[in-house]
């Protein structure tokens, strides 16, 4: 059997509808019951849902093979994981905003940019690379409030359809990276459970593709 962790939250509905259309169904009992660990009706995979941050821990530490979780959490996180598979969905893009026509973070010998986010590891990097100095304030979501209150000038933040941005004065300035879920393999499964592994993403490839015609 293999143990799939799942993202709770945005993604986890269009991930169980890709494996639904895959053939592996999660009875409708137990997906709206408290339930946080699940067995699949075919008996082969068992599901456990939890925080979107916490997927490729449990997927590092093997307690889950595999598991489903945005790129922007994957590459927060740096764990030493496989990735073979872009789902496709969940598609969004982590970017630099600001309020309306305010100008990109740049290297300020007066003083440091600041910048609210959710993702401190990537923010730290990208602005790094350039040769920014930046203040990092680290939230945990309602990101956007941050600009309007003046606790920073800029954020480092998801955006998908653009409408929170929108309906709090911001707009993007940088793209950081284009994000979509991913499938992620635990390293001793991806040997030890070969088969198994390998007819997960063969299946899933199918799905994705028949989704994408
Ligand atoms: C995410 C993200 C943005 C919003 C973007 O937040 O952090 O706030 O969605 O989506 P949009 O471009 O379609 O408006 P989420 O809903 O996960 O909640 P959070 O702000 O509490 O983290």
């Amino acid at each position: 059997m293999l143990t799939i962790a799942i993202a709770k939250g945005r993604l986890q509905d269009e991930a169980l509808d890709l494996f639904r259309r895959v053939g592996i169904t999660i009875p409708g009992d137990a997906l709206t019951s408290r339930r946080l660990l699940i067995e699949d009706q075919s008996g082969r995979y068992s599901f456990i849902f939890v925080k979107a941050s916490d997927v490729p821990v449990y997927v590092e530490y093997g307690t889950a093979d595999a598991g489903v979780c945005g790129l922007d959490v994957l590459m927060e996180s740096e764990a030493d994981v496989h990735q073979p598979l872009d789902l496709k969905f969940g598609v969004c893009r982590l970017v630099v905003a600001g309020k309306k026509d305010s100008p990109a973070p740049s290297y300020n010998p007066m003083g440091t940019a600041r910048i609210a986010t959710k993702y401190p590891r990537m923010a730290a990097d990208y602005f790094q690379r350039r040769g920014v100095p930046i203040e990092l304030i680290e939230l945990g979501g309602s990101v956007e409030l941050a600009p309007l209150l003046g606790l920073s000038e800029h954020i480092v933040d998801l955006v998908e359809t653009g409408q929170t941005l929108r309906e709090n004065g911001l707009a993007e300035i940088e793209t950081i990276a284009e994000v979509s879920a991913r499938l992620i393999v635990n390293r001793a499964s991806y040997h030890l459970k070969r088969a198994p592994v390998a007819d997960l993403i063969e299946t899933l490839k199918i799905g994705i593709a028949a989704e994408r015609e």
